[in-house]
């Protein structure tokens, strides 16, 4: 049967891609994109889109339950895949309130209207009905080097506002399906790059400042470590958790790439280096400076995605190096989509971020 999606934060990074996915995977599928349309949502990102004729765009916030009500209700939803959250460490750091509105009552409200909505869906026992919750592998707190990974019953300790946010909705997710018998799956996954990604994020942000000539601020040593995973390979694998995911369930997803940031930067110099004509500055590393670490700052993230892999036979497909090259290429050929969100709300943000690193 075809589903029939509500996908919040549509606008953003992850979501425009897992957007754009599935309109492309599933082109008869009813698609309804929810977003607030905050400093990291950009509806260009979704114009190829406008025009289908099973595409809905709505601005609106995940907080407003009438305007969710009425969405679920008229477009007779069975599936909804919830990204929208505030989604930048930094940003929690200089103002948590936005992270626990967005994150943590934004969850709570879809998740009562779309437990007052499952009640009409639950009569229809052939149909599958899921609310995906996606969240990220920061709610496990940090590891030291020779740490196992995290897996799905690591417990929980978030360090950041933006992950204990995060680990806050988390934990109403899950209650939900405890409690209500609402079909809830959460996904918890490592660090996302790619195309679509906001220009403040580690990756977009060393690609477009290479190309500015600007400084490359890495924070600290620059040892910490991330795992990173290919936007498209995190929308595959939660296009197999909506098919084939177990209601009540968590999957961590990861990429298998554990990388330090000074390392990953140097990488991206490289292709850079390789790619370009032009450059204000050559080679790019000349342009690292280390700046004052970030408080609270995670030393090490690691996924054991084997729940995911030998459950539902899913795993990355794009290694570290092709995915960094294609977003390299992706951030020189794109500068039309990336230029104007260096707004002078986004040169505000950097003001304040870097110089009180
Ligand atoms: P993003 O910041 O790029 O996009 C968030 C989107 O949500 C934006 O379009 C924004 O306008 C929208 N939004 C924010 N508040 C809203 C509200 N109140 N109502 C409606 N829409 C609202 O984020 P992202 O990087 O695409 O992350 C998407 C999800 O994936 C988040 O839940 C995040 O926690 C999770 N995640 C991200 C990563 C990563 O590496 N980026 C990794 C793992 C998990
Ligand atoms: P980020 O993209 O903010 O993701 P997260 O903190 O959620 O993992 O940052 C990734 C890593 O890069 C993190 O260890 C912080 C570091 N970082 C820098 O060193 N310099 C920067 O300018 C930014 C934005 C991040």
């Amino acid at each position: 049967m075809e589903s029939r999606l509500l996908i919040t934060g549509g606008a953003g990074f992850i979501g425009s891609n897992f957007t754009h996915y599935w309109c492309e995977t599933y082109p008869n599928h009813r698609v309804v994109v929810l977003d607030a349309l905050t400093y990291a949502g950009n509806k260009e990102t979704l114009a190829d889109l406008q025009n289908r004729p099973n595409f809905r765009f709505v601005q609106g916030d995940i907080c407003d339950r009438s305007l969710v009500d009425r969405l679920l209700e008229e477009e007779d939803i069975d599936t909804v895949a919830h990204f929208a959250a505030e989604s930048h460490v930094d940003r929690s750091i200089l103002g948590p309130a936005a992270f626990v509105q967005t994150n943590v009552v934004g969850t709570f409200t879809l998740l009562e209207a779309f437990r007052s909505h499952y009640q009409t869906l639950a009569q229809n026992p052939n149909r599958r009905c899921i609310f995906l919750h996606v969240s990220t592998d920061e709610v496990y707190g940090s590891l030291s080097p020779e740490d196992p990974a995290f897996t799905e019953t690591t417990p929980y300790a978030p360090n950041s506002p933006y992950s204990a946010s995060k680990a806050g909705s988390d934990h109403l997710t899950r209650a939900y399906y405890h409690t209500y018998g609402v079909p809830t799956i959460i996904t918890n996954c490592s660090n996302n790059y790619g195309p679509y990604h906001f220009p403040e994020k580690l990756i977009p942000l060393m690609c477009i400042n290479m190309l500015l000539g600007k400084q490359l601020p890495v924070y600290g040593d620059g040892q910490n470590i991330r795992d990173w995973l290919y936007v498209i390979d995190h929308c595959r694998a939660l296009d197999t958790v909506i098919h084939q995911g177990q209601p009540g369930e968590t999957y961590n997803v990861g990429g298998n790439n554990e990388v330090k940031n000074i390392d990953l930067v140097r990488m991206l110099c490289q292709i850079m280096d390789e790619l370009a004509n032009d450059l204000p500055v050559q080679p790019c590393e000349k342009l690292i400076t280390f700046v004052k670490d970030r408080p609270g700052h995670d030393r090490r993230y690691a996924i054991d995605a084997t729940k995911i892999k030998t459950e539902l036979g899913w795993q990355p497909s794009v290694t570290v190096e092709e995915g960094l090259r294609q977003t390299v290429e992706w951030f020189l050929n794109n500068r039309d989509w990336w230029e104007p969100l260096l707004s002078e709300e986004y040169q505000a943000y950097y003001k304040q971020v870097y110089a009180n690193y």
